[in-house]
């Protein structure tokens, strides 16, 4: 059974610690892998793109993003190439509720990871699916888009009650 996991809001130190790497002979453990099934649902019912292990009070070096073909886990993530070209786009966070901000971007990265079966992989990302990548792991080193952002502003939506 999965279930839905509290997420960690600003300002909390959890959120601002460098997350450790993740020893891989736990990668196959049922804890760990009910870890992610957790966090893969969290993300879903929040309608997050992707969500990283210290949002969920877990300094660990790990993230999910929402993919096309479904929930993708980075375990141990390394972005190994940035494109010299950005792009700025605005962006928002399950951590800090009902602020956005525009954040400028690399275009084009390479990460390479550990994926959920423990096997090493390597993807190259354009556009959101590269801004979620940089976003999920700024995570991992204690950063929010907020400390980057420019033209953040509140948006709460109509009040219905
Ligand atoms: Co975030």
């Amino acid at each position: 059974m999965t279930k839905i996991l509290k997420i960690i809001t600003n300002p909390n130190k959890i959120l601002r610690k460098k997350s450790k790497d993740i020893p891989l002979q736990n990668v196959k453990s049922k804890p760990f892998q009910d870890l992610l099934d957790n966090m893969a649902e969290t993300m879903l019912k929040k309608d997050g793109v992707g969500l990283a292990a210290p949002q969920i009070g877990e300094n660990i070096r790990l993230f999910v993003i929402n993919t096309k073909v479904g929930p993708e886990f980075f375990i141990n993530p390394v972005i190994i190439k940035k494109s010299w070209a950005k792009e700025t786009a605005e962006e928002g966070c399950l951590s800090v509720p009902n602020f956005f901000g525009k954040v400028k971007r690399h275009r084009q990265v390479v990460v390479d990871y550990i994926n959920r079966k423990n096997v090493k992989q390597r993807v190259e990302a354009t556009g959101l699916m590269a801004r979620v990548i940089q976003h999920e792991n700024d995570h991992l080193d204690g950063a929010l888009f907020i400390d980057i952002a420019t033209d953040i502003h509140e948006f709460t939506g109509e009040e219905n009650d």
